[in-house]
């Protein structure tokens, strides 16, 4: 006689047998905290989690949805490889872009969206175990800015960042809005040129007196992005050597793939940028470099 623990077992085996892959799925989490953002938060917890997991917050572009970015880049399925935890944050205001501008969002336990995903952040840590030393954020263009508000304004929540596509913090600050349709262009422009040591104070004034080591960046462009202009990856190398105290030591040419340089800072262990010639908006996804400057693959 089998049990009926033993079959109910069969059955999930037969099933991915059947299938061929796994049962994890996108999740909505209702209620993960204060939000003030009004954000919705889905979940991507691989079937096999690691016992202590790292956690990605992967950000979608102005229109996009957590569902549109989940199924356009290989987070979930490298999560299935590697037993970490995505969250995918969803906006719902502003065309669906990440608020970028205001004071709050800038600013550490501010509010709005960038305190929201926060919260998704400390959820997911408490229910999973997650490892808190293990938290990175990664976005496409919104999403990317929106990785560089979350590095400045919360440098002790997340250890590493990769935006592709995205402006420096604070460029959007004071801007009626943070999408095409509502922010001030001068960003977009790329007329907004500060000194590196003025990018450097901005992130500074993210969170007043924290005195920890902020998230290593993996900065992302292409030369030819016409929606936000090139003077933003300049602008951003400039702020985060700045915040890093680190300048240029070389070029690699064509890596990870032809036409793209990848240039190397200090030491590269705090930042590394990624320029990518003849790519417009955005640069595609790589997760495997992604994933490799999180420490979670090799
Ligand atoms: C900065 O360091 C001081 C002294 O160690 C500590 O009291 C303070 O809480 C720290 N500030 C932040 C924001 O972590
Ligand atoms: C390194 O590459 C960047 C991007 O292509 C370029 O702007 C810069 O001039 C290069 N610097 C050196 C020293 O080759």
């Amino acid at each position: 006689m089998i049990s009926l623990p033993l079959l109910t077992y069969g059955a999930a085996v037969l099933t991915s047998l059947v299938c061929g892959t796994s049962a994890a799925s996108l999740v909505q989490v209702k209620d993960f905290g204060a939000n003030p953002g009004n954000a919705n938060m889905y979940i991507y917890v691989p079937d096999k989690v690691a016992a202590n997991p790292a956690i990605i917050v992967a950000l979608h572009y102005c229109g996009g949805t957590a569902t549109a970015y989940y199924r356009q880049n290989n987070f979930a399925s490298q999560a299935d490889k590697y037993g970490y935890i995505v969250i995918y944050p969803s906006a719902t205001h502003d065309n669906n872009c990440w608020d970028a501008a205001t004071t709050a969002t800038l600013t550490h336990n501010g509010g709005s969206d960038s305190l929201s995903i926060v919260n998704m952040v400390k959820y997911t840590l408490a229910k999973y175990n997650g490892d808190s030393k293990r938290v990175f954020a990664t976005g496409s263009s919104s999403g990317a800015i929106m990785t560089n508000v979350l590095a400045g304004a919360y440098p002790d929540v997340f250890a590493a960042g990769a935006p592709f596509s995205g402006m420096p913090y604070g460029c959007l600050a004071g801007s009626p809005g943070s999408s095409p349709q509502s922010a001030d262009p001068i960003c977009a422009n790329g007329q907004k040129i500060y000194t590196a040591e003025k990018w450097g104070d901005l992130v500074r004034s993210g969170y007043p007196g924290y005195n920890g080591s902020y998230p290593k960046m993996q900065i992302w462009f292409g030369t030819a992005d016409y929606v936000l202009k090139y003077q933003n990856f300049v602008e951003q190398v400039k702020q985060w050597s700045n915040v890093f105290g680190v300048s240029l030591t070389k070029n690699v040419t064509d890596t990870p793939k032809k036409g793209y340089t990848k240039m190397i800072f200090g030491e590269g262990d705090k930042l590394v940028a990624y320029s990518a010639a003849g790519v417009g908006h955005f640069v595609p996804t790589d997760e495997s470099s992604v994933l490799s400057w999180f420490g979670i693959a090799p």
